[in-house]
């Protein structure tokens, strides 16, 4: 394929650095983003229209087909038009955090080809929720749910991480479509020990509470869903936790996963000192992992929560294989940057049923 052969090796030379490839691309996207000609064009390059099915209904949401765009790829909503362009049927913008902060020192994103896998410890960098919230305001409507995932600021303690995410769910709050509480990044400290009953319960009952007050001030019919991220991590009695919570306290569904902090899934190949590189590890080797965590979920959860499986997903057999899990809808991000433009494209394609002939 071209972008495998040509355009993937030339992106990867690039600055050396691969999140200076990703900023390029980025800048790329969003100038795309801001002509409404050549997002059209883009459009039509990549099959937008042949991006259907199986079209579906989820937390009162239509979603024309199962494979969306995982947070952490737009931090900052710059290129959702392009993105959309692309075919994805939704977008997760962020994580968003009520303060700008600007991550960790980089280097900070690290590529493993062999494995198609990303290690990063990005630590949420981005603009801060009301930059966020202003230029999604002035963007063009695309025509497919966005959410945003919604980050706990580096600099407000455990304590203060209710205030801290409320605050950036009010800012944000016309922009989204749905929100995503993200509590299982590895590279915020302590964030994952929002992950524990007594603390996500707290979280998840403070933002539903105020998601439900918007829609009666608004009188829409139903709140905007909220749905909670989780680490492939957990273990079995944290997994019944986070079941336990949202259901008690009135979540919308799950996303599973985030990047793991294992590095069991890599190959034996991979040098010792990549592998030991500090932050989340994401692509092939963490499907496996994925798939057990959504498959957990979903026995515990049945159809009270509809899973986003996220997770490894580079092909249709690995989309197919985490639908099967339990998965109602997918997102990916590795896959996007091994696989190419066309990726959401040609998994829809081949996860829509076959026309009658
Ligand atoms: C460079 C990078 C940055 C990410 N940033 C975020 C983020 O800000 N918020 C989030 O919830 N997940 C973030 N993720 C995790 C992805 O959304 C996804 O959960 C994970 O990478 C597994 O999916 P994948 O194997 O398809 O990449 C990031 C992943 C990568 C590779």
């Amino acid at each position: 394929m071209l972008y495998q052969r040509a355009i993937r090796p030339a992106l990867f030379r690039l600055g050396g650095d691969p999140e200076a490839a990703h900023e390029r691309v980025l800048g790329w996207l969003a100038r795309i983003s801001r002509s409404e000609g050549l997002t059209r064009a883009l459009a039509l390059a990549f099959g937008h229209a042949a991006a259907r099915g199986p079209e579906r209904e989820v937390f009162g949401l239509r979603f024309p087909h199962p494979i969306g765009l995982a947070a952490g790829f737009d931090k900052n909503g710059v290129a959702v038009p392009a993105l959309a362009a692309l075919g994805f049927s939704f977008i997760e913008v962020g994580t968003v955090t009520r303060d700008p902060q600007p991550g960790n020192p980089r280097p900070r994103l690290f590529r493993l080809p062999e494995e198609g896998a990303l290690i990063n410890r990005m630590g949420f960098n981005n603009q801060g929720a009301a930059v966020v919230a202003a230029r999604l305001a002035r963007q063009r409507p695309v025509g497919i749910p966005i959410g945003i995932s919604l980050g706990k600021s580096k600099r407000a303690p455990l304590e203060e991480a209710v205030a801290d995410y409320l605050a950036a769910l009010e800012l944000l709050y016309t922009a989204g479509d749905y929100f995503a509480v993200n509590v299982s990044s590895p590279n915020t400290p302590d964030l994952r020990a929002l992950q524990a009953h007594d603390r996500l319960d707290a979280l998840v009952a403070a933002l539903v509470a105020r998601l439900r007050a918007r829609a009666a001030a608004e009188g829409r019919a139903a709140p905007k869903p909220l749905l909670v991220k989780v680490a492939p991590d957990l273990d079995e009695p944290a997994l019944d936790a986070v079941v336990a919570v949202c259901l008690a306290r009135g979540a919308s569904g799950l996303i599973a996963v985030n990047t793991t902090v294992s590095r069991a899934g890599l190959g034996a190949g991979v040098p010792p000192t990549l592998a030991a590189e500090a932050g989340g590890l994401s692509g092939r080797p963490l499907h496996a992992q994925a798939l057990g965590v959504v498959r957990a979920l979903s026995r515990r959860a049945g159809t009270r929560l509809p899973i986003i499986g996220c997770g490894g997903i580079a092909t249709p057999d690995d989309a197919r294989r985490m639908l099967d899990a339990g998965a109602t809808l997918l997102q990916l991000y590795t896959g996007f940057i091994y696989e190419g433009p066309g990726i959401a494209r040609r998994l829809a394609t081949a996860l829509s049923p076959a026309p009658p002939t």
